[in-house]
């Protein structure tokens, strides 16, 4: 398919898409600020917490949600992309990779973590196999992150693809939390291969 055609079913598809339409009414700045809300409303992520990370959080609809939802929490939000601040919010700009980087996350919090959440994914290439891998090794090195760095009965949230390292990912979230769900919420468009895992309860 050419580009530009491409790029006008992407336009079409925008404007018929219902949660565009909701994001744009209720002033977040991406349609993925209705998943967290659901996995929220289904597991139940943001009661009784105070410390919260957000990984790959530009342009920040996850953060937008989470500052309206826990007002009152710390929360730090890392992307290696600039956007703009939300109210409550501490941005880090970086690399989450980076050992430097999550040396700066545990030391602005200076205790254990309640909930982490990743939605982090690189920029397609185009070919979904690499896509899968590339995001699946950033979902391995969250959960690394969190099995480090979570409290007793923190959460993990994680965008996952389906893909060649997803049953890799959910080995070894067993191995270390007792509670491993997978959902993909309704506003996740049914045909991207993306699901999310949640993981609570460290071992
Ligand atoms: C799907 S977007 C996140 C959307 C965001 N949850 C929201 O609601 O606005 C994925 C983000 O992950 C970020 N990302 C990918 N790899 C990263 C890394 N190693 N460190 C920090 N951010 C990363 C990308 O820059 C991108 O902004």
């Amino acid at each position: 398919m050419k580009k530009n055609k491409i790029s006008k079913n992407w336009i079409n598809r925008q404007k018929r898409d219902i949660f565009v339409r909701k994001s744009k009414l209720e002033g977040y700045r991406s349609r993925a600020a209705y998943k967290l809300q659901e996995l929220d409303e289904k597991f139940i992520l943001t009661k009784n917490i105070s410390n919260i990370v957000d990984l790959g959080a530009a342009p920040g609809s996850w953060s937008q949600y989470l500052s309206k939802k826990v007002s009152k929490a710390k929360i730090l939000s890392i992307d290696y992309l600039k956007f703009e601040p939300i109210k409550n919010i501490e941005i880090l700009q970086g690399d989450f990779t980076d050992e430097e980087c999550q040396k700066r996350i545990t030391s602005f919090f200076r205790s254990k973590l309640d909930l982490i959440v990743s939605d982090m994914a690189v920029n397609t290439t185009g070919n979904k196999n690499l896509d899968s891998i590339v995001t699946g090794e950033l979902c391995l090195k969250a959960m690394i992150f969190a099995i480090n760095h979570l409290n007793e009965k923190g959460t993990f949230v994680s965008k996952i693809f389906m893909g060649s390292s997803f049953n890799e990912i959910i080995l070894k979230g067993k191995k270390s939390f007792k509670d491993i769900k997978v959902f993909k919420p309704t506003s996740s468009r049914k045909e991207s291969k993306e699901t999310f895992l949640i993981c609570r309860y460290l071992k």
